[in-house]
């Protein structure tokens, strides 16, 4: 009854065990995720689009960070908690990254930390590391980078784009990264990458060839509204079930048949 390590997740590599990883935000919905066995939670900063409102990862912030780290961590028992550093916590050198880390495993209780780049993060990740932060790196698709991506368009594509994931997954690897997220990746490319590593890939959008897959929780569910992207698959349909259990709600409080003699104290 404890928790995954870094360890584990390095033994499923040797023994070509896939695993699966959602993010969470709250307490409430990484115990259903922990007690469904899920391995490994990301407390993403997909937060931002996805929990608090904002339209991109950019706005989010280390005290926001904290405080939803602190609660998936209170909400579980046995998952890995991984927690990103958001947009501008860890560009401006290691030590602001360390600094940053360190706040997430001293006051929100998490057992790793993600941060976005390759070979332009692997300074921060050999810090990290060298100091006893586990760190999952993240490249491909950067979604803090949408300004200067101009959106959230496939990486990869082409040989100079390629090659150049290559260096990012081999500069994060060799930085000490225990795991590297591919986000938004052909599926051939992620293949190669995750053949060319001794270290997990976690694929989003990067096909079936990766060691680990994650998808975010709200589209996993059918809890986000709108059309989801191409690489999500919906379990369930979360937002229609909830919907209606509210549209009841109000309509039997409206008809006065809530609450009924049994939900009445005499
Ligand atoms: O913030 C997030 O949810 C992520 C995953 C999509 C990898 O970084
Ligand atoms: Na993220």
């Amino acid at each position: 009854n404890r928790r995954t390590t870094v360890r584990d997740i390095a033994t499923a590599k040797q023994r070509g065990e896939r695993w699966p990883m959602l993010t969470a935000y709250d307490a409430l919905t990484a115990g259903v995720f922990d007690e469904a066995g899920i391995p490994v939670l990301l407390v993403g900063d997909s937060a931002g689009n996805c929990h608090l409102g904002y339209d991109s990862t950019v706005p989010v912030t280390m005290d926001q960070m904290v405080m939803l780290s602190a609660a998936v961590v209170r909400g579980t028992e046995r998952a890995l908690i991984v927690a990103d550093l958001p947009f501008g916590s860890y560009q401006e050198s290691p030590a602001q990254a360390l600094h940053n880390a360190t706040r997430l495993l001293k006051e929100a209780g998490v057992g790793a930390v993600k941060l976005e780049g390759g070979e332009r993060t692997a300074a921060a990740i050999e810090l990290l590391v060298q100091a006893g932060v586990p760190v999952m790196a993240h490249i491909g698709l950067t979604p803090q980078s949408v300004h200067a991506l101009g959106g959230y368009p496939v990486q990869g594509r082409g040989d100079e784009a390629a090659h150049q994931l290559m260096r990012d997954a081999k500069a994060v690897q060799a930085a000490g990264a225990f795991a590297v997220v591919l986000e938004a990746v052909p599926a051939e490319l992620a293949a190669q990458v995750t053949a060319s590593l001794a270290i997990p890939t976690v694929g989003i959008g990067a096909g079936a060839g990766c060691d680990a897959q994650v998808l975010v929780w709200t589209d996993m569910a059918g809890m986000t509204a709108g059309r989801v992207p191409r690489f999500v698959k919906q379990y369930a349909n979360l937002r229609s079930v909830l919907g209606d259990a509210a549209r009841a709600f109000g309509e039997e409080v409206a008809g006065g048949s809530f609450p009924g003699e049994e939900h009445s104290f005499h």
